[in-house]
């Protein structure tokens, strides 16, 4: 006999359920407005990409590409799945996207936007993949919700309008204890980054006994990710450490400075933080994270920046690239904490039919408010009234509506309103004025 197996979602996932998900909706289509008020048309791409384009928009030595990727080897064409058969398999590795800025750039090449009027704006919305210790607000499956704008100039009013535009939407979804932080990292040539890093470097050999682990570790691979490091230990020697700001070439420290001037003209508050560095290889001039209240230690919910060599690193022509991507999961949490998060649960209607005659009504009745764009319960068998109104109130139903014998041949239905008990009689017609009257009031 077969063992009985529980399945249970895999570490760092999770099923996302009723009523929460109403949530979720709302924050998507808020999205969806207004960032089409801004110009900006969604992009859909795939779920997996290869390894290799992460490997290389992200960077190989980053966290994300050299640990957290889900990698896989795809079979040949025509070979049996490795679900039926195990076999040694030779074909290139596939990884499940940890992020999607490389995807848009990848189908920005394929499909030739560049010949698109520019700057091309393309938002996305969609679940990410990265193998981290889970905790709260850290998943292994986790949705981003982000924006790309390609293409056209760098001019630092497009910096500053894709801020304000993330920046409205928490506004508009009401996100408490919003900060953004903003930096520039510069460009990767000697008299600008790349003379920094070395700076840096020298800086942190310097102190290297008094580092972590992970810290001594980068002063090879990636000094600026020091930084970002917030070992208790660390903070004092960070704070010494050369800044960015002091080592930008002239014509990044002019950029900085009209990013900074054109969001004071957007009345964007933020604040400069020298040690935001991010954690992708792609970045150039403007970064940005914001972060929200109520989150604990994993309180970013977005994070962005401007890579305009991206594109041309991946085979494209030389373009401009600026974008930013939203922990959804995140900017869920915060929102529930500061009690932002209620849903309208349940129904409006539930119909509490009984006899036969009474049946065809209901459905009738139930189609036309269903039309109408209430939410409408209609029990598939007759209950008594007593047990149908029951019923009605766990559901979380505003109003029951009662059909009998008695109202169907008198053409006058009873509307029972659940919270207070009261009862009014309505013909077909004037029911659904009603109820439609009492939507606009309510809502
Ligand atoms: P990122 O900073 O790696 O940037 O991720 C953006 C946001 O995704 C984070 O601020 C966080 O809210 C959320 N996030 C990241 N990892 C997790 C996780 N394991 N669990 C829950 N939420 C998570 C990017 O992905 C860039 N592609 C952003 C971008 C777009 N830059 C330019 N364009």
């Amino acid at each position: 006999m077969a063992t009985k197996t529980k399945f249970q979602a895999i570490k760092g996932t999770r099923d996302l359920l009723p009523p929460e998900t109403e949530l979720w909706n709302r924050v998507e289509q808020t999205a969806r407005e207004v960032f089409s008020t801004y110009g900006f048309g969604e992009i859909r791409p795939p779920i997996f990409e290869p390894t290799e384009l992460f490997a290389r928009a992200v960077g190989g030595e980053t966290d994300i590409v050299s640990k957290e990727m889900y990698t896989f080897r795809d079979r040949p064409e025509g070979a049996e799945s490795l679900a039926t058969r195990h076999s040694p398999l030779d074909s290139s590795l596939v990884s499940l996207r940890p992020e999607a800025t490389a995807s848009v750039c990848r189908a920005y090449i394929e499909h030739n936007m560049q010949q698109l009027p520019a700057p091309l704006k393309l938002y996305y919305l969609g679940p990410m993949f990265r193998r981290e210790r889970p905790q709260k607000g850290r998943y292994r499956q986790f949705y981003q919700i982000g924006a790309e704008i390609l293409g056209g100039t760098d001019a630092p009013g497009i910096d500053a309008e894709v801020i304000e535009m993330v920046m409205l939407f928490f506004a508009r979804l009401g996100l408490e204890g919003v900060q953004l932080d903003i930096n520039s990292i510069g460009h990767s040539a000697p008299e600008c980054r790349r003379g920094y890093v070395e700076k840096l470097r020298a800086a942190l050999v310097e102190v290297r006994d008094q580092l972590g682990e992970d810290s001594k570790r980068r002063i090879d691979t990636n000094p600026l990710r020091v930084l970002d490091s917030k070992l208790e230990s660390e903070q004092a020697i960070i704070a010494k450490l050369p800044r960015i700001s002091d080592h930008l070439c002239d014509e990044c420290s002019k950029h900085y400075a009209e990013v900074k001037r054109q969001l004071d003209l957007r009345g964007v508050p933020f604040k400069e933080n020298w040690r935001l560095v991010r954690g992708l290889d792609y970045y150039m001039r403007t970064t940005f994270e914001i972060t929200a209240k109520g989150l604990g230690s994993q309180n970013a919910v977005c994070g962005g920046g401007r890579y305009d060599g991206l594109v041309e690193l991946l085979g494209g022509p030389p373009t401009k690239g600026i974008g930013f991507a939203i922990g959804e999961d995140r900017l869920i949490l915060s929102l529930q904490e500061a009690g932002k998060g209620s849903v309208t649960q349940g129904r409006d209607v539930y119909i509490a039919w009984m006899g036969e005659k009474a049946q065809p009504a209901a459905i009738a009745a139930a189609r036309k408010l269903r039309g109408a764009g209430f939410r409408v319960e209609l029990p598939p068998t007759e209950q008594k009234f007593g047990k149908a109104l029951g019923q009605a109130d766990k559901l979380g139903s505003r109003y029951a509506l009662i059909l009998g014998e008695d109202e169907v041949a008198s053409g006058q239905w009873t509307l029972k309103t659940l919270a207070d008990g009261t009862q009014a009689k309505f013909s077909e017609a004037e029911l659904l004025e009603f109820l439609r009257h009492t939507r606009v009031v309510s809502s």
